[in-house]
């Protein structure tokens, strides 16, 4: 695998290919990779010819209060685990290639609305991060096909809706959750836990089926699941940020109609916000 820093090179590496006709994935990720992230790769192959990984981690994103400074790096380990996964090409921007300009004075994308919901409630500003590095993200690598996990489902939609809005030439594929045996979903943040708080937060899954199995039955009272869930996540002594009940196709509220829904979860355990979500039709 060849790993890039600096942007000439990585332009030269990807219009070599695209000179030879190759059609190219991209899996943007933050590193700390794990099995999640790895499945994108492996999506990614069935693909495309060549796959780009990219590890960066976006001070965009990350709110002043929030674990920037201790967002665990581990590049070896991840540089050593695309490799055996065949990765072509690693790319490892300086956050001054990313953003030439101060944070504050840097051009960005902003989706209204829809950024500021569910997550972006209480992550002010987090979305405008997400959908800004992917954006020059998208502008070096120029991708055909950019692969996302579902695992973040708002952040999945909002970069379906930048490319469709942006018009961008690229085909956004969203990667079914990668989850440990408890049911707990794979995420960087799992770092944080011990193996007690893990087992601990797979009441989040568990409570997400429990809605789901509900509302197929035809139960509507989106109220009453909501406080059956929230005991059930705090009894396992976690604390509640958000349970929404979604449309899944707009992301406004569930209403008695819908029939394609999301229900998302997010929680604090010990030092760690861990979101979660499934998707089902009725
Ligand atoms: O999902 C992530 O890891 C990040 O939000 C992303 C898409 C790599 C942008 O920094």
């Amino acid at each position: 695998m060849k790993t890039v820093t600096q942007i000439n090179d990585l332009r030269a590496t990807i219009n070599q290919w695209r000179k030879a006709g190759q059609k190219i994935a991209f899996v943007p990720t933050m590193g700390n990779l794990h099995d999640g992230h790895l499945s994108l790769v492996d999506d990614a192959f069935m693909r495309a010819d060549k796959v780009v990984v990219s590890i960066f981690v976006n001070p965009m994103q990350f709110g002043a209060n929030e674990d920037l400074d201790n967002y665990p790096k581990t590049l070896a380990a991840d540089s050593a685990a695309l490799t055996e996964r065949g990765v072509n090409l690693l790319y490892t921007p300086a956050v001054k290639d990313i953003y030439p300009r101060p944070l504050k004075e840097q051009t960005y994308v902003d989706i209204p609305k829809i950024s500021n919901i569910i997550c972006g409630e209480t992550r002010l500003n987090h979305f405008r991060g997400v959908t800004t590095v992917v954006t020059k993200l998208f502008n070096l690598v120029q991708p055909d096909i950019a692969c996302f996990g579902q695992k973040d489902f708002q952040q999945l939609f909002l970069i379906k809706r930048m490319v469709e809005d942006l018009s961008m030439p690229i085909q956004i594929i969203g990667v079914p959750t990668v989850r440990e045996k408890s049911g707990l979903a794979m995420s960087s943040r799992n770092g944080y836990l011990t193996p007690e708080e893990k087992q601990l937060a797979s009441v989040l899954y568990s409570s997400l089926k429990y809605a789901k199995q509900y509302i197929q039955q035809g139960h509507k009272d989106y109220k009453h699941i909501k406080q059956a869930m929230q005991a059930n996540i705090e009894q396992a002594d976690l604390r509640t940020d958000y349970i929404e009940f979604r449309d899944a196709n707009t992301l406004a509220e569930a209403t008695q109609d819908t029939t394609n829904f999301v229900v998302l979860v997010a929680a604090f355990i010990a030092s760690a916000r861990l979101i979660d979500n499934i998707e089902f039709s009725i």
